[in-house]
């Protein structure tokens, strides 16, 4: 099915229809910039076929009620565990970009986490869903003044919190785009900047870095002194998991950047049992890297996730459909999460531990 507007939306039966939809409104380059990861795409593969080595199991005749699909994160109530993803450029997807995002998540009861690069600036997108909650992501790049400036935005914007994008040192080698010669234009990353040069300035150390990475320290004493709580995202490793929480993250979302950062290293599904051991149930933890459907969703959350935050997902509903396209895809996921969770035995989300599942192979 194609849409050519906005409207129908609704029309869409099944998440694979939007992403069609999505990518026949694209051109070639954007869609390769869309769904493209870096180097080999290694990685970007690995985030899929890790959802398929894990198998249901089934509890039947459970005498359950039907599922409940309320959560919890960071102190928001949400009606489903779903946080979109910051992607920034934004605009290259749908004129109104976050602004459409921030509408659509406030209409389902999920939660922004609004780019610092993106189209659109954060005091705009907050006017446009004014009694939503949202976050608001930033990389820790550049002078402590100018990190500090765009943090201390989002808190008087009333944003709930802050995500940290941990794992953009540099941006990640993305073949698909060094053939097409591809990069969305400044004008599409710059809408928290007055100018397209000091967006350059800004952001343009993601593609030609010249100072050291940050480490943990310089993070947390410049979050301390906001005092929003924040989010660490980008983390693999139960290391770095620790260390993040040292330094005061309240939340860590377990990533690989959909496979655009470092080719090559595992799934983030892979990684997430271990770093819930190493956390403990009190630090709440996200998963993003290749959700496309509700059985992700739930194997997610059984395997130790409270939320997970929807990347190239998000973005597909907003190409095919601006704000209805994206309450669309929550709506086919909240029917897949209530029907699996059903089928499952399970009465909540609440019930999903690992014994959910089992590994079997891919198909
Ligand atoms: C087009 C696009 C732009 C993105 N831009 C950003 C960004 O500006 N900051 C950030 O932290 N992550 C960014 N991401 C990564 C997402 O936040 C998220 O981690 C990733 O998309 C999750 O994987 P998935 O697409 O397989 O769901 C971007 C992703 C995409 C697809």
């Amino acid at each position: 099915m194609r849409q050519s507007d906005d409207n129908g939306a609704t029309e869409f039966a099944t998440l694979d229809e939007i992403r069609e939809a999505a990518l026949g409104k694209l051109s070639d380059a954007a869609s390769d910039y869309l769904e493209g990861g870096a180097g080999d795409e290694t990685t970007l593969r690995r985030n899929r076929r890790a959802f398929e080595r894990w198998a249901f199991v089934p509890r039947v005749m459970s005498g359950q009620p039907t599922p409940a699909t309320a959560s919890r994160f960071l102190g928001v109530e949400l009606a489903l565990p779903i946080l979109t993803a910051p992607f920034g450029a934004d605009g290259l997807f749908h004129p109104d970009g976050h602004v459409a995002v921030a509408r659509a998540n406030a209409a389902t009861g999920t939660v922004s986490i609004v780019p610092e690069a993106g189209s659109h600036s954060l005091e705009r997108i907050a006017a446009a869903a004014p009694r939503a909650a949202a976050f608001g992501q930033v990389h820790p790049l550049g002078t402590d003044e100018g990190f500090l400036r765009i943090v201390r935005r989002y808190a008087e914007a009333g944003y709930r919190a802050i995500c940290v994008t941990c794992d953009v040192p540099i941006m990640g080698r993305r073949e698909r785009d060094l053939r097409n010669r591809y990069l969305p234009d400044y004008a599409l990353f710059g809408g928290n900047y007055a100018t397209i040069d000091e967006a350059f300035r800004q952001l343009g150390q993601l593609i030609e870095r010249e100072t050291p990475v940050w480490p943990w320290s310089r993070l947390g004493g410049l979050l301390a002194q906001v005092g929003l709580p924040w989010m660490a995202k980008g983390i693999m490793t139960a290391d770095d998991a620790r260390a993040a929480v040292a330094a005061g993250a309240s939340a860590l979302v377990v990533s690989n950047h959909g496979g655009r950062q470092l080719d090559g290293q595992r799934a983030s599904l892979d990684a997430l049992p271990e770093i819930r051991d190493a956390v403990g149930p009190a630090v709440e933890l996200a998963l993003d890297s290749g959700i496309r459907n509700g059985a992700d969703v739930v194997k997610a959350i059984a395997l130790g996730a409270d939320a997970v935050v929807l990347g190239r997902l998000a973005v597909y509903g907003l190409a095919a459909g601006g704000e209805a396209g994206l309450c669309r895809v929550f709506e086919l996921l909240r029917a897949e999460i209530t029907t699996i969770l059903t089928l499952l035995g399970r009465g909540s989300l609440t019930d999903l531990t690992p014994a959910a599942l089992i590994r079997a192979e891919p198909d």
